[in-house]
C-alpha cells in the first residue's frame, strides 16, 4: 500500500490533508477525513478562542485519530488559539497567511507537530531554522489566500530547499495529482477545493454546486492591490472588487466591501455576491462524494498509476 514519511510523522492510513479553509473546514469536516484516514483540520480563521475550543472538543469526541488546527495568523486571536490548542493538546498546527516564528516555541514545548504553509523557499529556509516538523508548499493555483509561484515549480524548489518533508497544495484533486506531488519530491498533498465538496462539509450547497460547475478557466484573483491577493470563482462579487482596485479606491473602502463576504458565500449560499473562495482546480471536481469514498478513489487511482509507470520502464 503506498504509504510515506508524512503518514509516519502524523500517524496516519493515507498521505493526505484536508487544508484548513476558514468557515468552511469546521469539525464536521475535518473529523470525517480523519476518521476516513487522512489528517483534518479546523480552519480556525479570524474565530475566537471560545469557537475553536468547542470544534476542537467535537472532533475528540467524533474520532480518536490525530487531526489539526489551523491559525491564520491575520486572526486578532492568534495567542489565545494556541492556547486552546495546547490546553486541549491538539496534535497537530498548521499555520496560514505569514510567518509563525512567535508561536513555534510553545507550540513544539507542548509536543505539537507544526507544519506551516509556505509560498516561497525564503521563507520555507527560515522556517526549518526553527525546527518546525514539515511544510505545506502551497502554489498559486490554490483556493484563498495565496502567493505567487504556481505549484509545479515551487514544491521541487522547496523540497531542495529543506531537509525536512514537504507537502504539496494548490491544484490537487485526484490520484494523478498525488503521484505528480511525489514525483515532485513531496511526502503527499494537502487539498482544499476538492475537500469542499463532499457531503460531510457543511458548507451551503449552492457553494458545493458552484464549484462542482465550474471549468478550468473559472477562478481569478483578486486583492493584489491590498498585497494580500486571493482566488475565488468569478462572479458579481469579484467583477466589482477587481473595479475597485482598478479604479484606485481606497485601501479602506476595498477592506470594508470584502468584509463577510465568504460567509455571505459559505452560510447563505450567496454565490453571485458572497467570495466562493476555490481554486484552478475546481474544473476538476465534479461530484459532490463521502469523504472516505474520495480518499479510497484517490488512493486506488494513485496505486494504479504507480503500476501502470512502471511498466513504461523497459
Ligand atoms: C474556501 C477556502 C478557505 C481557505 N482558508 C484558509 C485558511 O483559513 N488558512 C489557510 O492556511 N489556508 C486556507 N485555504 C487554503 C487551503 O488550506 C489549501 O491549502 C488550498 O485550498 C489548496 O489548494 P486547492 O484549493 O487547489 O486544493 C483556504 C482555501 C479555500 C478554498
Amino acid at each position: 500500500m503506498l504509504k510515506t514519511v508524512l503518514c509516519d510523522l502524523l500517524g496516519i492510513k493515507y498521505p493526505i490533508i484536508q487544508g484548513g479553509m476558514a468557515w468552511v473546514s469546521t469539525w464536521e469536516l475535518a473529523a470525517a477525513v480523519s476518521e476516513a484516514g487522512g489528517l483534518g483540520i479546523i480552519g480556525a480563521g479570524n474565530a475566537p478562542a471560545d469557537f475553536v475550543r468547542d470544534q476542537v472538543r467535537k472532533t475528540k469526541e467524533r474520532t480518536t485519530k490525530p487531526f489539526g488546527v489551523n491559525i491564520p495568523l491575520f486572526s486578532p486571536y492568534v495567542d489565545d488559539v494556541v492556547g486552546v490548542c495546547i490546553a486541549e493538546g491538539v496534535p497537530v498546527v498548521t499555520t496560514g497567511a505569514g510567518s509563525p516564528s512567535a508561536i513555534i516555541p510553545p507550540l513544539k514545548a507542548a509536543g505539537i507537530k507544526v507544519i506551516p504553509v509556505v509560498a516561497s523557499v525564503a521563507l520555507a529556509r527560515r522556517l526549518e531554522r526553527l525546527r518546525v516538523d514539515a511544510l505545506v508548499a502551497e502554489g498559486m493555483e490554490s483556493g484563498g489566500h495565496i502567493g505567487d509561484v504556481a505549484t509545479m515549480p515551487l514544491v521541487p524548489q522547496v523540497v531542495d530547499a529543506v531537509k525536512i518533508p514537504v507537502i504539496a497544495a494548490g491544484g490537487f484533486a485526484d490520484g494523478r495529482g498525488l503521484v505528480a506531488a511525489l514525483a515532485l519530491g513531496a511526502v503527499g498533498v494537502q487539498m482544499g477545493t476538492r475537500f469542499i465538496c463532499t457531503t460531510e462539509c457543511y458548507v451551503h450547497p449552492n457553494y458545493k454546486e458552484k464549484i462542482v460547475r465550474s471549468g478550468d478557466r473559472a477562478t481569478i484573483t483578486t486583492g493584489h492591490s491590498l498585497g494580500h491577493p486571493v482566488r475565488a470563482i468569478r462572479n458579481e462579487m469579484t467583477n466589482e472588487f477587481a473595479e475597485m482596485e482598478k479604479k484606485g479606491i481606497s485601501e479602506e473602502d476595498i477592506i470594508a466591501f470584502g468584509t463577510g463576504k465568504l460567509r455571505l458565500a459559505v452560510i447563505e449560499g450567496d454565490v453571485v455576491h458572497g467570495s466562493v473562495m476555490a481554486g484552478q482546480i475546481c474544473g476538476l471536481v465534479n461530484d459532490i462524494v463521502p469523504v472516505a469514498v474520495l480518499l479510497e478513489r484517490i488512493m486506488a487511482e494513485a496505486e494504479q498509476i504507480l503500476d501502470r509507470l512502471t511498466l513504461l520502464r523497459k
